[in-house]
C-alpha cells in the first residue's frame, strides 16, 4: 500500500512529500519546468561547478534555456551569477559540469561557441579615446560576417553619438554601445550582466525596450539582475541564485504564486515594542496564527504578513493590536513580490549581504 506523507520544508517553507526520501514542491516544480525548457535549448548547462581557493562560488548548477527566451539569473550579490553566465561564454574554466550552447561544447568546441554568442561584460573598460563609430568599426573587423554598423547603433539609439568620443558617453549610453558591441556578430545567444546596474531610472527603461526589441528579433537572451523588478518585467523565466545554488527556477508569477499568499499586509509597530521581548514575541506568533497567513516576515519594526485573505488579516491585525494596546503605523497592503518569494526562501533579502 502506498501512503504520502507531507511537511513544511525548513529550508524554503514549501511543500515537501515523503517518497523514499524528502522531496521538496518547489525543488520539483523546478526540475519541471527545466524539463520543459529542455525540447528547444539553445543552452544546456549540466551541474557546473566553480571554486575560487576555498571559495564554492558555483556549487553545481543545471538549467536549459529555451531559443527566443529572455532567461534571468537573479540574486544578491556574490550569488555566483557572473561566474555561472562567464562559465557559459567560456571565459571562466568550470572545475566541474558542462555548458552546452547551440550544440558545442564550451570546453571542447569553444571557437564555435563564440561564433554565436554576444557578451555585454559586468564591467566593460572601453576605448575612451575612440569614437562610438570606430569603436564599432574595431569590434566588426573581429568578425567575417559583421552586421551594418548604422543601424546596429541606431537600434540602440546612439546615430547622435557616432562621432563623440567613448570617454564622454554617459552611463547609459555606454551601456548601450557596450550592448551594441556585443550584437556585433548577430549573435544567436546575447549576455547581458546587470546591464541596468548603476543607471538613473529612465536609462534603465530605454534599456528595458531594447532588450525586449531583441527578443522581438528572436534573440536569445541571458541576463543577470539583482532588480526584482527588472526580472519581472523582462524575464519569461527567471533562475533565482543564492550562495552559488539555484533556489528556484520558473516564470516570475509562478514564482509568486507558489508564495500561497498573494498579497502582503505591512505595518510599523512602535519602537517602544521592541523593547518588550515577550510581548514582541506573543505578537509575532499571534500573527502566524491568524486565519489566511501564511508566513509572518520582521526587519526592524517592520512586519509583513502574507496572506491568502488580505481583507480578514487586515480585521485581524487592527483587533489584535488593539486588544495587546499595540500602536501600529504606516498600514498598507500591496501585492507579492519576487523580492518575498527570496525572503521567504533564504530569510533575507535580496539588499542583503
Ligand atoms: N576572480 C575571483 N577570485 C576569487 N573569488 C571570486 C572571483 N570572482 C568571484 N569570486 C567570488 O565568487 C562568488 C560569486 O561571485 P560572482 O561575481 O559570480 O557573483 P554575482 O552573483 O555575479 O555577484 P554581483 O551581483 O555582485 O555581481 C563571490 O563570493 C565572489 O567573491
Ligand atoms: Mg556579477
Amino acid at each position: 500500500m502506498h501512503s504520502t506523507w507531507s511537511r513544511r520544508c525548513n529550508a524554503c517553507g514549501y511543500e515537501q512529500q515523503y517518497e523514499g526520501a524528502w522531496r521538496c514542491a518547489m525543488q520539483q516544480r523546478t526540475q519541471e519546468v527545466g524539463a520543459e525548457a529542455h525540447r528547444d535549448a539553445v543552452i544546456d548547462v549540466h551541474e557546473l561547478v566553480k571554486r575560487y581557493g576555498d571559495v564554492p562560488a558555483v556549487r553545481g548548477v543545471s538549467f536549459h534555456v529555451s531559443r527566443g527566451e529572455i532567461f534571468g539569473l537573479l540574486g544578491p550579490n556574490g550569488a555566483g551569477k557572473t561566474t555561472t553566465m562567464e562559465m557559459i561564454e567560456g571565459l571562466r574554466i568550470p572545475d566541474g559540469g558542462r555548458a552546452i550552447v547551440a550544440g558545442h561544447d564550451t570546453k571542447t568546441a569553444l571557437h564555435r561557441v563564440k561564433a554565436v554568442i554576444g557578451v555585454q561584460l559586468q564591467s566593460t573598460s572601453l576605448f575612451d579615446l575612440l569614437t562610438v563609430r570606430e569603436i564599432t568599426e574595431l569590434y566588426a573587423s573581429f568578425y567575417a560576417n559583421p552586421v551594418p554598423i548604422l543601424p546596429l547603433l541606431e537600434s540602440m539609439i546612439l546615430t547622435d553619438k557616432l562621432d563623440s568620443r567613448v570617454k564622454s558617453l554617459s552611463g547609459g549610453q555606454k551601456q548601450r554601445l557596450a550592448i551594441a558591441l556585443a550584437l556585433v556578430n548577430d549573435p544567436l545567444v546575447v549576455f547581458l550582466d546587470e546591464p541596468t546596474t548603476g543607471l538613473d531610472p529612465q536609462a534603465r527603461r530605454t534599456l528595458w525596450d531594447i532588450v525586449l526589441r531583441l527578443k522581438e528579433r528572436g534573440k536569445t537572451i541571458i541576463l543577470s539582475t539583482h532588480y526584482m523588478d527588472e526580472a519581472h518585467v523582462l524575464c519569461d523565466r527567471i533562475c533565482l541564485m543564492d550562495k552559488g545554488t539555484i533556489i528556484a527556477l520558473d516564470t516570475p508569477d509562478q514564482l509568486i504564486a507558489r508564495l500561497e499568499a498573494d498579497r502582503a499586509v505591512v505595518f510599523r509597530v512602535s519602537e517602544q515594542l521592541r523593547g518588550e521581548e515577550d510581548k514582541f514575541v506573543a505578537f509575532r506568533e499571534a500573527c502566524a496564527q491568524m486565519e489566511g497567513v501564511q508566513t509572518v516576515s520582521v526587519h526592524g519594526d517592520v512586519f509583513s504578513l502574507y496572506t491568502s485573505n488580505v481583507q480578514r488579516s487586515l480585521i485581524d491585525v487592527i483587533q489584535c493590536t488593539e486588544r495587546c494596546g499595540i500602536v501600529v503605523d504606516q498600514l498598507s497592503t500591496r501585492s507579492a513580490t519576487l523580492e518575498d518569494v527570496f525572503i521567504r526562501m533564504t530569510g533575507r533579502s535580496l539588499r542583503e549581504q
